[in-house]
């Protein structure tokens, strides 16, 4: 059932939180929502409460929760998200009714008859259940139904039914809620490529058949080491065309761990561009994040070494992407505020060590309206300056840096509506030399585990075995011929050519004489190849 959550009412205060500056544009802003912190974490709750105004489900509505055996219903986790979201003014979306994931061995072993039987009745029950509840207003009626290569996804529901699957599945959650939104969603289709072309044929050929298709669901699960889609938005354009919404419904964005500044910066722009591709598509709904916190995701345990997706650190605090998100939700929200904040003092360093400096500049004031938001911490390189740093304060810790290494930084202040200052002087550091110290150190790695096409080396044991105290290594060895880095933890990799230069994080660089840390990685490699990495050494 449509409810009228999203009417834009007035703009919204700077600080506000995001659900209020997504309201004042009409646009959602969801997080998908685990059963077990919502029930055992005030903060998890507080924050989903506060902040979002549309939920969805991580797992709770899914067929192996919602209907483990056959024709016996288990709705208790279900229900726990649509009674939060209903008490908190929240628009729910039900994820997901047909998936070739978490769906029951039962439904998996059935024949053609048998399955097309059943997809009827989970759907007929699992939407029934909410059609007369405002909260309920949308679902993703068939998720990931493509391969990469665009053709469809060899399923147990395709290889049963063929194609059909998919029509039966709209109309039959078409007769269970009228209402309702119905969607398709899929990852990999936030740019244009042969997947998202191939879902954009078989939305317009299913719309051309009187199908119910109302909505598409672009997943989001991005990664900063792979770039981001540029052509999002006009590939959301390009679905809007065919008549229906649009929808980002799973973003998070990933990194190789550790984080640094860098890498946060990287992300938040990452987010920020998100929102302002749905922002600039009329018939994009909203965006919602996968969780919200880096202390509940799925992508540490599915993705070797990398993690801190999400806008929230895994101890409730707000990271840049928040900021992002909130900056690029308010723009405009100012009203006519086009008057950028006042430029910041020069900055000056302190604590500079081998591959970190904390800097802090006197602060800005805004007048413009929508209120001072933070600052941007930008190290100049000639044509193309990179953003090191984000930072609401008036001081930043830079992490991630390279050692022996000249940094010329500036500083400008950002409002609530984008506007950004001038330049305030550049200050220069040099960060100190990486290993130091009597006597040197030794580095040797071992494969954890290996499989057909990739292995982990873990641990990579780094010794000190001089006379005095290092206060940070650097190992390099070499990867085996058309091996490639996938991922990895505790130290910083860089790589050229086959040679990998890793050297170590902020937090594992002070070593006593005989003391020893590690660190690990993944590695890509073609199929059957059972070479391993070579030449460890370490300065
Ligand atoms: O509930 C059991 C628990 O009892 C058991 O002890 C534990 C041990 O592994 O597993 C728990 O189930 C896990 C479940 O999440 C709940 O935490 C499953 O193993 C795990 O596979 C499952 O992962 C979910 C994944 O979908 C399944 O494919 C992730 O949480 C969820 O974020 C992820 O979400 C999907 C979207 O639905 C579709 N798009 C991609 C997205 C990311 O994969």
């Amino acid at each position: 059932m449509l409810a009228t959550f999203l009417l834009p009412t007035v703009p919204a205060e700077a600080s506000a939180p995001l659900r209020t500056h997504a309201a004042s544009k009409g646009k959602f802003i969801g997080a998908a929502l685990a059963t077990s912190p919502l029930s055992n974490e005030t903060a998890y709750r507080n924050i989903a409460a506060t902040e979002f105004n549309q939920i969805t489900a991580e797992n709770a509505m899914k067929w192996d929760a919602t209907e483990p055996s056959q024709n016996q219903f288990n709705f208790s986790g279900a229900d726990a998200i649509v009674n939060f979201a209903t008490q908190n003014n929240q628009q729910v979306h039900g994820h997901t009714l047909v998936w070739h994931q978490q769906t029951p061995g039962w439904v998996q072993g059935l024949g053609a008859s048998a399955m097309r039987s059943a997809i009827q009745n989970h759907i007929s029950q699992v939407v029934g259940r909410y059609a007369d509840n405002p909260a309920v207003v949308s679902w993703d009626v068939v998720n990931e139904v493509f391969e990469e290569n665009g053709s469809m996804r060899s399923s147990f529901w395709y290889n049963t039914l063929g194609q059909s699957y998919i029509a039966d599945a709209f109309r039959a959650a078409r007769a269970a809620d009228p209402d309702a939104r119905l969607c398709i969603n899929d990852y990999n289709v936030e740019g244009i490529n042969a997947k998202s072309t191939a879902m954009y044929n078989l939305v317009s050929s299913l719309r051309q058949q009187g199908v119910p298709v109302d909505c598409v669901g672009f997943q989001g699960h991005l990664a900063i080491q792979y770039g981001f889609p540029n052509d999002l938005q006009q590939n959301l354009e390009r679905f809007a065309a065919l008549g229906v919404q649009v929808r980002i419904t799973e973003l998070d964005i990933r990194m190789q761990m550790p984080r640094n500044s860098s890498k946060d910066a990287t992300q938040a722009t990452y987010y920020r561009n998100v929102i302002n591709a749905c922002l600039a598509v009329t018939a994009c709904a909203g965006v919602t994040i996968w969780g919200f916190t880096d202390k509940h995701s799925w992508v540490p345990d599915t993705f070797g070494g990398e993690g801190a997706a999400l806008i929230y650190d895994e101890n409730y605090q707000q990271k840049a992407s928040y900021t992002a998100v909130h900056d690029a939700l308010a723009g405009g929200t100012g009203g006519d505020d086009t008057t950028p904040p006042t430029t910041p003092g020069t900055p000056t360093s302190s604590n500079v060590t081998s591959n970190s400096a904390t800097l802090s500049w006197s602060a800005s004031t805004d007048s413009g309206g929508s209120g001072l938001a933070g600052y941007n911490v930008y190290r100049e390189q000639g044509a193309t300056d990179t953003l090191l740093g984000q930072s609401t304060t008036a001081s930043i810790n830079l992490t991630g840096l390279t050692p022996e290494t000249q940094y010329q930084v500036y500083v400008r202040a950002r409002d609530g509506a984008g506007n950004l200052s001038g330049n305030s002087p550049a200050a220069t550091f040099t960060t100190s030399e990486g290993p130091v110290g009597g006597g040197g150190c030794t580095a040797t790695g071992t494969v954890q585990t290996q499989w057909q096409n990739g292995y982990v080396v873990q641990p990579v044991t780094v010794t000190n075995t001089g006379t005095s105290a290092i206060n940070g290594w650097t190992v390099t060895f070499t990867l085996p011929s058309g091996h490639t880095l996938a991922g990895s933890w505790n130290a910083s990799l860089t790589v050229s050519g086959q040679t990998v230069t890793a050297r170590n994080a902020n937090y594992n660089g002070n070593l006593a004489p005989n003391a020893s840390t590690t660190f690990g990685f993944q590695v890509n490699r073609p199929n059957g190849n059972t070479q391993t990495p070579s030449g460890y050494t370490c300065a």
